[in-house]
């Protein structure tokens, strides 16, 4: 829309390609999403997070030697500073998790004698500490808040497995450790999405890894991104508490003009991959254990905005059901996010810095040319 200047008003940054990069590409068309040219279906079937993260971080999948040099490492790394733990056990009962997870993200950095190195190697050691150290942070904060202490990972353990330990005080099972992993791979990158972009904004101007970071769990924070899949998780209790049928409930909605969370893309025009893979896991678990539903549930308001507003789900849609079956508590579903997406961030950090120029656009000026200043005496 052109203003009275002849500019554009510009909004939201939609179809600007803004940089380039090697990590993971979209396609929005097709519904193809593939990270450094691996699809999202097979690394998902096919690889585990910490093989995900050696792809993102170095170019290709890792052979054994080197998958276990990072398992290694991330292992040595996962001991929370106990100033961090200290700050967990203050913070007040209201706080927003994600509130939370970004203030213990920003204190790592304050205990980290490497915060403000830039070689490669430092930033290499520390996007490791900080991937290691973010469950630790999620899963402790949940324990302090319901008055339990934090608990110790096991030692030999993958990521997926040691965060649901670490979290519930139980070894989980095959499935759970599985499917947690694979929502782990989904969620480690995505193209340029806010926060990435924050992160690679705030990394241009030779800022530090933690402060980048901080600012992209900020980002993810919001509703419009990483944030909706808690507020899905609520639409769904809701419906559930009020005893509500789906479709009138998510019509209402829309009638409303309200946004149904989960729903809409800024890229994809189709189903997000990713939303399909979790659906497929959310029916599966559903009829493992004969208790459909939430899918009923989900399904019946899928099919309602889609016929309705021509709208399909996005990867939050369905990772609600899929961590609410597995007991995870909804106010933990988009920190739960953010550790996954540590990898990407730090990967995209990475590239960043490897040949690094300050991302500083321009705004189109719309407002008000000409004025010259009145004394204030004179000004009504
Ligand atoms: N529910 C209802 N209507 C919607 C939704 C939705 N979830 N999403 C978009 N629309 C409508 C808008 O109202 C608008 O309609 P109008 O043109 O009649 O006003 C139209 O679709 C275009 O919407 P925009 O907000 O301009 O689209 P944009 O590309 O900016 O938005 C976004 C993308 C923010 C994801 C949006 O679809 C949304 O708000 N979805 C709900 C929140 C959500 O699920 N976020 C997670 C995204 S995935 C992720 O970040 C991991």
């Amino acid at each position: 829309m052109a203003n009275k200047n002849g500019s554009e008003k510009v909004r939201g940054l939609e179809g600007v390609i803004a940089l380039s990069s090697e990590l993971s590409s979209i396609d929005g068309e097709e519904g193809k999403l593939v990270y450094r040219g691996y699809d999202i279906y097979d690394l998902a079937e096919n690889a585990s997070f910490e093989e995900v993260v050696y792809l993102l971080w170095n170019g290709d999948l890792p052979n054994q030697g080197e998958l276990d040099a990072l398992k290694r490492d991330l292992r040595a790394a996962r001991e929370l500073p106990e100033p961090v733990i200290d700050i967990l056990r203050k913070v007040p009962d209201t706080a927003h998790p994600m509130a939370v997870l970004r203030t213990a993200v920003s204190a790592l950095g304050l205990y980290d004698d490497e915060a403000d190195a830039d070689t490669p190697e430092a930033n290499r050691r520390k996007a490791t500490r900080l991937l290691a150290r973010t469950p630790a942070i999620i899963a402790a904060y949940a324990r302090l808040r319901d008055g339990k202490e934090p608990i110790a990972p096991l030692s030999e353990a993958s990521m997926a497995f040691n965060f649901l330990y670490m979290l519930n005080g139980e070894e989980p099972g095959t499935a759970a450790e599985d499917t947690f992993d694979t929502c782990l791979v989904l969620h480690a990158d995505h193209g340029l999405n806010a926060s990435t972009f924050t992160s690679r904004v705030i990394g241009s101007t030779l800022s530090d890894m933690y402060s980048a970071v901080s600012g992209a769990i900020g980002a993810l924070k919001g509703p419009l991104h990483g944030g909706a899949n808690r507020e899905v998780m609520r639409m769904l209790l809701d419906i559930d508490e009020k005893g509500a049928d789906p479709v009138d409930y998510v019509n209402e909605k829309l009638e409303n003009k309200e946004r149904v969370m989960g729903f809409g893309h800024r890229v994809y025009r189709t189903m997000d991959p990713r939303a399909a893979i979790l659906r497929d896991r959310v029916k599966a678990l559903s009829e493992e254990r004969g208790a459909t539903k939430w899918y009923d549930y989900s399904m019946a308001i899928l099919n309602t905005v889609k016929s309705e507003k021509g709208l399909d789900p996005n990867v939050d849609f369905f990772s609600a059901s899929t961590y609410y079956m597995m007991g995870l508590d909804p106010d933990l579903f988009t920190p739960i996010f953010a550790l996954s997406r540590s990898a990407g961030w730090t990967a995209h950090l990475l590239e960043q810095w490897e040949d690094n120029r300050l991302i500083r656009p321009r705004a189109a000026y719309v407002g008000k040319t000409g004025r010259t200043v009145t004394p204030i005496s004179e000004r009504a």
